[in-house]
């Protein structure tokens, strides 16, 4: 069982962080494969707290491999900033850290262009991170992108960053009336953040077969959920990379037969960060808050409020499909613990309809209104619990039921942030 992928089977935060760093230790490289610092991964390791944004979650473990993978976007700034702060705190990351070559540059116009971009949209902005996220995967598609290994060719980032200046500045002008950026200021910053990022730069698609052919094991690092991804999310209040499994192969130059095992990570509720439709949303005053203030719900990133609401399971069962999850992570059932009664959405109404899948028109989706089952809660502790056997009768009921609904074993349950408050059935390695 050489190689394992890891996503988020709802809009992200589902605690992918948590579940990289529990399975890290029978992992020799981790990597991650979409998205960018857009992302936040928390690992609580004793009393200290990590954020983690570009550099897998793995790496807290020492000898283990991190690999930004081609698929990944990078602010080379935010990058040696988190790197700085890593070392700072005693993780050395000298020949454990690989960046891509193919690995596409989030330039200082992607940031402008995002901030400008969700201002003129209003009403119907999105709620991004401001990372400059979408731009530069526009442009990647676009075919006008830089990417890492142009650094290493001093004239040839020039050229092509003189040639993409002269388009951005153009539309930064002309669209959003901002001012754009000087040729030399830009070239010159890229240009020391490459003399510190050279050690790093490697052609990653190689390490990783060559680790694979070695029957070394590679976990694949998600970021963002599947409800995120740009094709099959609630589009367009997406983000723009292939959030789901599929991205895991696109974003490593990893083939698909290579990968053994898909484990989805789903929270024992909601939550969505940003804009866009969520059925299962509960109001500040019918639970939100409440939901919100017990799991602690506020972004990694950028510090935002989360929305909180009940397990959609229609979402969840969607995700089984368009991922080919072999099993399922659930995570955050302590944060239960006080209700008296949990909902399970299983299906919506919309008008006279009943639907069992996420319609592909948002504006559909926004109509989609939740059909929930009504489960008694267990209104005891689960914090910490590691035996299943050991957890509440209801919470058992409450786990069985998800599963169930959702047609899909659960191989971990976890009841706290901290590595060991977790409950393994079964081992993402085991074969
Ligand atoms: P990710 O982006 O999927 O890695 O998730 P985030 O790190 O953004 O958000 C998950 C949050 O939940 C983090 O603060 C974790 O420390 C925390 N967390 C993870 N698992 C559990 C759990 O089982 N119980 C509780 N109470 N918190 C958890
Ligand atoms: P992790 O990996 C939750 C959301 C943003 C916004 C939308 C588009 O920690 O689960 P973007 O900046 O990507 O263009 O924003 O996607 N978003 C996330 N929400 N968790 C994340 O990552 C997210 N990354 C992006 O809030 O709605
Ligand atoms: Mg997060």
């Amino acid at each position: 069982m050489p190689a394992v992928v890891i996503v988020g089977t709802q809009w992200g935060d589902e605690g992918k962080g948590k579940i990289v760093d529990l399975l890290a230790p029978q992992a020799d490289l981790i990597v991650r494969f979409q998205g960018g610092h857009n992302a936040g991964h928390t690992v609580v390791v004793g009393q200290e707290q990590f954020v983690l944004h570009l550099i897998p979650s793995g790496i807290l473990h020492p000898g283990k491999i991190g690999v930004i993978g081609n698929g990944i976007v990078i602010d080379p700034a935010a990058l040696l900033e988190e790197i700085d702060s890593l070392t700072a705190r005693g993780i050395d990351l000298k020949d454990r850290l690989f960046i891509s070559h193919r690995a596409h540059l989030i330039m200082p116009y992607h940031k402008a262009i995002d901030k400008e971009s969700e201002k003129h949209k209003g009403t119907r902005k999105i709620g991004t991170t401001g990372r400059g996220i979408g731009p530069t995967y526009a442009d990647k598609m676009a075919r006008v992108g830089l990417r890492v290994a142009d650094l290493l060719d001093p004239d040839v980032f020039r050229q092509k960053l003189t040639n993409s200046l002269a388009e951005m500045n153009y539309l930064l002008g002309r669209l959003y009336s901002v001012k754009g950026f000087d040729v030399e200021t830009v070239y010159h910053d890229y240009l020391s953040y490459t003399a510190r990022l050279k050690a790093y730069i490697a052609d990653t698609a190689e390490i990783l077969n060559d680790a694979l052919a070695a029957n070394r094991r590679v976990l694949f690092e998600g970021a963002q959920g599947t409800l995120l991804d740009v094709d099959h999310g609630t589009y367009p209040f997406v983000t723009s990379s292939s959030a789901t499994s599929g991205g895991a192969t696109t974003g490593t130059g990893v083939g698909p037969t290579r990968i053994d095992r898909v484990l989805g990570v789903a929270k024992a509720y909601s939550t969505r960060v940003g804009e866009g439709p969520f059925p299962t949303e509960l109001g500040e005053d019918q639970g939100g808050a409440a939901l919100r203030e017990r799991g602690q719900e506020f972004g990694a990133t950028t510090g935002r409020a989360r929305r909180c609401g009940w397990f959609d399971a229609v979402v969840v069962r969607y995700a089984v499909r368009i991922n080919g999850l072999s099993a399922l992570a659930i995570t955050k059932l302590d944060v239960l613990d006080e209700c008296t009664d949990i909902k399970i959405c299983v299906e919506y109404r919309r008008g006279g309809e009943r639907l069992t899948t996420i319609p592909a028109v948002a504006e559909h989706y926004e109509q989609c209104v939740p059909v929930y089952e009504t489960l008694p809660g267990w209104k005891q502790s689960t914090v910490g619990i590691t035996r299943y056997e050991d957890l509440p009768l209801n919470a058992k009921r409450y786990l069985e039921r998800l599963a169930a609904v959702v047609g899909c074993p659960l191989d971990v349950v976890s009841t706290g942030s901290k590595r060991d408050q977790t409950i393994v059935m079964r081992g993402a390695f085991d074969a």
